[in-house]
């Protein structure tokens, strides 16, 4: 989700009000794919490097996302969505950290869409934690057991990555599991992104032959 601060300074806004728009197109997005049968969406929310933002970008940034999980829950059980996030959540406040865990458990029952939050997510960062889990129990390191001890442990693989706002490159996002995704670039600023350019994207999507490194 890029272009926020963009859009915002486009509109003569602030950059924040770039934030607020952004948390609802994720809610509109949200309800798109829980309606057309998505089973996995995972939102890039906020990188290990966002926090070398200004201070008072990054403390609107922590508001807004104690205020999306209050007015979220509603949402999210009544359109079936499993919540769940990703990411090292320790450096978040204590009562943060706590409404992301009350927000998983009270939708751990749902069983449309799960979407899923990168909160201070860094792949490098995953794949660092998820090694060193690896050598504290004395395991093997494999693929089959890094794959069992990085925060998408029980997610699979991405299908399809859409990247808003002209920007084409990746950004420490889900390194591992994009081995094999199909990649959209998109110039739209996800503010303005809508479920139409989605669904465009989608039937694009859906032509692409994947062949995984076979013929
Ligand atoms: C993405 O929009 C939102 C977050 C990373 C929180 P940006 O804030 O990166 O917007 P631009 O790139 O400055 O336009
Ligand atoms: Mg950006």
């Amino acid at each position: 989700m890029d272009g926020n601060g963009r859009w915002a300074k486009e509109q003569g806004l602030r950059r924040t009000a770039g934030h607020e728009e952004g948390a609802k197109t994720v809610r509109k997005v949200t309800e798109h794919c829980a309606k057309i049968g998505i089973k996995y969406l995972t939102l890039y929310a906020f990188s290990t490097e966002n926090w070398s933002r200004p201070k008072l970008e990054v403390e609107f940034l922590m508001k807004l996302l104690e205020k999306y999980f209050i007015s979220e829950l509603p949402v999210y059980l009544q359109n079936n969505i499993r919540f769940k996030a990703i990411g090292d959540l320790s450096k978040f406040s204590k009562k943060l950290q706590e409404i992301i865990k009350k927000t998983e458990k009270e939708t751990e029952k749902c069983t449309g869409l799960t979407q899923i939050l990168a909160l201070n997510y860094g792949s490098r960062n995953e794949i660092t934690r998820a090694l060193k889990k690896l050598t504290l129990n004395n395991l093997e390191i494999n693929e089959h057991n890094i794959q069992n001890c990085l925060d998408t442990a029980t997610i699979p693989d991405v299908d399809l990555l859409i990247r808003t706002s002209g920007e084409v490159r990746v950004s420490n996002y889900l390194l591992w599991q994009i081995a094999y995704a199909e990649m959209f670039f998109t110039k739209t600023y996800w503010p303005e992104f809508t479920t139409h350019e989605l669904d465009d994207i989608l039937s694009d999507y859906k032509k692409r032959e994947r062949r995984f490194g076979g013929i």
